[in-house]
């Protein structure tokens, strides 16, 4: 008989971006209904290093989601639901200066949020209604980040043969198209070092649920207000992409076997009041 699908819960959760699907070893696939609705995709539980994972396809498994289109509640829901307490989350970015060029990975310490009309929190007025949050809550996010997860991913990039960037700040716009020159010369100006279109609310909402939560940002094409660059095509975005998946993987499989499992040395885990819904083992095998 072949291998055993792992079913142990597991405490880390993968969010994969565009390009970046199936990577985890004796994969279990897991249907998750939540409050909010279906997630992106079913969650792929298996192991990377030994270790049990969660992976979720944040655009889905056929890519079918646009960013604006993506249910975030639904989806860090479904992962805390099966008891991820550390999410990673890669993404595809461009660069918004010269020298952040396709293939380099930036793990961003800030975030600026230029999104619109997305839902962005759990605590909606809605109390206790269908296992949702109750009431008015506002979430500490100065620092949108976990530290302990971005020290670890960092030096696991480095470990992977990376040179990861440390800290910078992600604008996150609504897209689904790309900036204008115009505009990524602003962002530019800002001092912002990369744009995307999925950090946000998924940061936010991670918050909210009390998980870690780390960007690993790999920058895909240089951002239309970059003099040196031709403005940035959907094409490149996948191609740079496939091309750094297996260095992703790497850089994964090493975060995970350092990632702690607990939660002693951040401040990610600030509301232990009004989480424990996000607990309720509403999930089923496929
Ligand atoms: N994702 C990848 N490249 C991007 C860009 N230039 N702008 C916004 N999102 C992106």
């Amino acid at each position: 008989s072949g291998p055993v699908p792992t079913t142990d819960r597991p405490p880390i959760g993968v969010i994969g971006g565009s390009g970046f699907y199936e990577f985890l070893d004796d994969v279990a696939n897991l249907t998750v209904d939540t409050p909010y609705g279906p997630p992106s995709d079913g969650l792929s539980i298996g192991r990377l290093a030994g270790r049990p994972v969660a992976f979720l396809p944040r655009h889905g498994r056929r890519h079918t989601l646009a960013p604006h289109r993506i249910n975030y509640r639904a989806n860090l829901w479904a992962l805390r639901a099966v008891g991820v307490r550390q999410v990673l989350a890669a993404g595809a970015v461009g660069g918004l200066r010269p020298d952040l060029g396709p293939g380099t990975l930036v793990v961003p310490d800030q975030l600026v949020d230029r999104t619109s009309g997305r839902e962005q929190t759990y605590h909606d007025g809605t109390p206790g209604a269908d296992g949702q949050l109750p009431g008015v809550v506002h979430a500490p996010f100065a620092d949108p980040y976990c530290p302990v997860g971005r020290a670890t991913v960092l030096d696991a990039g480095r470990s992977a043969g990376w040179q990861p960037v440390d800290g910078g700040t992600m604008v996150v716009i609504e897209g689904p198209r790309f900036s204008t020159r115009a505009e990524s010369r602003w962002y530019g100006r800002e001092g912002w070092s990369v744009v995307g279109m999925t950090g946000h609310p998924e940061a936010v909402l991670a918050r909210e649920l009390a998980l870690c939560y780390t960007a690993l940002s790999l920058v895909t094409d240089l951002d239309s207000g970059v003099e040196v660059g031709h403005g940035v095509t959907q094409q490149e975005v996948f191609a740079v992409f496939a091309r750094n998946v297996d260095r992703l993987r790497g850089l994964l499989s090493e975060a995970v076997t350092t990632l702690p499992e607990g939660q002693d040395d951040c401040p990610c885990d600030w509301s232990p009041a009004g989480t424990e819904n996000g607990t309720t083992d509403d999930a089923r095998h496929d």
